[in-house]
């Protein structure tokens, strides 16, 4: 039997950047996903000890996969791909025990596909490389799973470091470590996970990717990343539609906050990067128009009792908010979300901290 560990993710900043070709800035979570794959005697079979259904199948490529629960695709998706790439896989069975909670905008997907392409390269002596490895996690979101993602996540998930954030490029898919241990500074990152429904997540995430390679299109540049801080008002005065330079306006003041925010950080002044949060909070709340009143609130709340930034981190439209919150007041901070909940009437949030922690292993 082979075991491999893949956690889950926060993104400290650059939201909606990486589908973009440009910056972000995330950091491996302490919560993640072990996958355990060993040889069976006929078939594919894949168990969850969080769903309660085992999922048997015949090998077979992505053109002729088996119709299996959606969940069961994040794992059978690396074994179809496999089998497309001529790699004689052999009778298997994974299973995948994981505390990421899932659809928090924590990643849990992630943690998933990276834990069973790990365990996979590993069992099967693939011999992927960091790249290769990259690859397939995205290639079984993106193509088995088709959800429209950016790759963020699994090259976080992959390569963490403990005690730093990444700082990646997701144009060359390079990235590198930066220190990131905000009690140094008398700092706590807290998550407060919202536990607000997702809303039209999936149509929304892929209507403003539209939306962003369109307005690139109508600038003649390969990506949003091509657009500088320096470019904006020009990129601007070029777009017609209200909607296109809104989304061409948070991508590219959102990549220039993950710049400054790597800055901050290598130079040690770990609270500028609370009022960077804020305002990527702002961007994506008014200009990406990504958040909901749950996130809103407790992003208010949050900065109302004391916190030095906070801002929603993922995808949207739901999930969770981080603060970085003086660590004497991270008890009062977490009581002030509750509270506001109650009086809004929103159902209660869980709030936690996080220290930044290794990848895949
Ligand atoms: P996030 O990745 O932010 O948690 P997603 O909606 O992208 O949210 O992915 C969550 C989905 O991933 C779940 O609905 C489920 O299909 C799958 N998933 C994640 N972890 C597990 C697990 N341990 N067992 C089964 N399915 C899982
Ligand atoms: C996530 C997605 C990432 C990234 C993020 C927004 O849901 O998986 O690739 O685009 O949203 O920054």
């Amino acid at each position: 039997m082979t075991r491999s560990f893949a956690p889950g993710r926060i993104n400290l900043i650059g939201e909606h950047t990486d589908y973009n070709d440009g910056f972000v800035l995330p950091m491996a979570l302490v919560h993640g996903c072990t996958a355990s794959v060993e040889d069976a005697s006929s078939g594919w079979t894949v168990a969850s000890a969080q769903t309660s259904d085992d999922v048997v199948v015949e090998p077979a490529g992505l053109a002729g996969r088996a119709d299996v629960p959606e969940w069961a695709t994040y794992v059978l998706g690396a074994l179809w791909l496999l089998h497309d790439d001529g790699v004689d896989v052999p009778a298997l069975r994974i299973s995948v025990d994981s505390d990421v909670p899932t659809g928090a905008g924590l990643s849990s997907s992630a943690a998933l596909v990276c834990s069973v392409v790990s365990a996979l390269d590993a069992h099967l002596g693939l011999g992927l490389d960091a790249a290769g490895l990259l690859e397939l996690s995205r290639r079984v979101e993106n193509d088995a799973v088709g959800a429209p993602t950016g790759g963020m996540d699994q090259l976080v998930s992959l390569r963490g470091e403990a005690g730093h954030a990444l700082f990646c490029d997701m144009r060359d898919l390079t990235s590198q470590p930066v220190p990131f241990d905000p009690s140094v500074a008398g700092l706590t990152l807290l998550v407060v996970d919202t536990r607000a429904p997702h809303r039209l997540v999936d149509g929304e995430y892929a209507a403003r990717r539209r939306g962003c390679e369109e307005a690139a299109r109508l600038l003649g540049v390969d990506a949003l990343r091509d657009v500088t801080a320096d470019d904006l008002d020009t990129a601007l005065a070029r777009l017609d539609d209200e909607e296109l330079q809104r989304y061409t306006r948070h991508v590219v003041t959102e990549d220039a906050r993950v710049l400054a925010a790597v800055e901050v950080l290598r130079a040690g002044r770990l609270a500028e990067l609370g009022p960077l949060f804020t305002a990527s909070h702002a961007s994506m709340r008014d200009d990406f128009r990504i958040t909901v009143p749950e996130v809103d609130a407790a992003v208010e709340s949050l900065l109302a009792a004391g916190a030095v930034g906070a801002r929603m981190t993922g995808g949207g439209f739901g999930g969770c908010v981080i603060a970085l919150v003086p660590a004497d007041a991270v008890d009062a901070a977490g009581e002030a979300v509750r509270a506001a909940f109650a009086d809004a009437g929103f159902g209660e949030p869980a709030v936690f901290t996080a220290t930044a922690e290794a990848g895949a292993r």
